[in-house]
């Protein structure tokens, strides 16, 4: 099992990044797939075309408010890891025919929740067990990783755009990832849909990490977005999804290369 991780600032392509990997992994036949999206505005279902609620399903936020807070989290004999991990599986997971999908949602509740963290980081372990590929969509910035939802994690992709700030991400989000010590064997970089070819270099050059390459800006995924249509339907010729799929294989998943 590998756990691949978005980072970066607002609006760099994270979410869109996902999307199109999945449809990478879904072309290379790499099953069974698991995407969870971190990220508390939800963007990715709607970009691989999963509407949780009206598949009847539930956030896992939603699903710790339930179990924590309404119903009193430790009285009943299951210990709460198991018992969120059973919710999770029958109400939280969206099952696709060629991936699952959870949310981790809006609703974290304010004061301690130090047992729902727990019980959810046990859970979130098992529960990936299961799976080949985890790709998890990340909210920009960096706060998320202090709730540390896993502290295992394979490859890190840092998105960037063309600014000081995008290239201080870097350096911070490493330092940041360390400091919160998530284990991680890769820290790639990639240049966002709006990275010129021009920095390219710079990028190579200035950044102490390994730059995978740049994301094509496409106006189909401009408009597929917009319609909110799925990314997993846009075309294999196109050129965010060609230059996605040129950046994973430099990152060693390609159908040739050994993993
Ligand atoms: N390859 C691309 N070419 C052109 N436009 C793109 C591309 N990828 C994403 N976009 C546009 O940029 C917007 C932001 O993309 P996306 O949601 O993937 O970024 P994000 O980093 O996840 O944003 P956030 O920080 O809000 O989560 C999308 O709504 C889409 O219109
Ligand atoms: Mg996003």
């Amino acid at each position: 099992m590998k756990i691949l991780v978005t980072m970066g600032r607002g609006g760099t392509g994270k979410t869109s990044f996902v999307a199109l990997t999945t449809k990478y992994f879904i072309e290379l036949g790499e099953a069974p797939l698991l995407l969870v999206d971190a990220d508390p505005d939800q963007n990715l279902g709607e970009m691989v075309g999963v509407d949780l609620h009206a598949a009847g399903k539930k956030s896992i936020s939603e699903l710790l408010v339930e179990t924590f807070l309404e119903e009193g989290g430790t009285t009943v004999g299951v210990p709460p890891t198991e018992r969120i991990e059973s919710r999770i599986w029958g109400r939280g997971m969206y099952e696709g025919e060629h991936f699952d999908f959870v949310a981790l949602g809006t609703k974290w509740v304010e004061g301690c929740y130090c047992l729902p963290n727990a019980a959810l980081k046990g859970a979130l372990e098992s529960l990936t067990k299961n799976y080949k590929y985890v790709l998890i969509d990340s909210p920009a910035g960096l706060e998320h990783l202090n709730r540390r939802i896993t502290s295992k994690v394979d490859d890190i992709f840092d998105i960037i755009d063309p600014s000081k700030k995008s290239f201080d991400h870097v350096e911070r989000a490493y330092r940041v990832a360390k400091e919160v010590k998530i284990a991680f064997q890769n820290f790639y970089v990639v240049g966002g849909f709006r990275f010129p070819e021009s920095l390219e270099n710079q990028a190579r050059k200035l950044l102490p990490f390994k730059f995978l390459g740049r994301v094509a800006y496409d106006e189909n995924v401009e408009e597929y977005v917009l319609a909110g249509k799925s990314l997993l339907g846009i075309s294999p010729e196109t050129p965010a999804y060609t230059s996605v799929k040129k950046v994973m294989e430099n990152a060693g998943y390609g159908r040739h290369s050994p993993l």
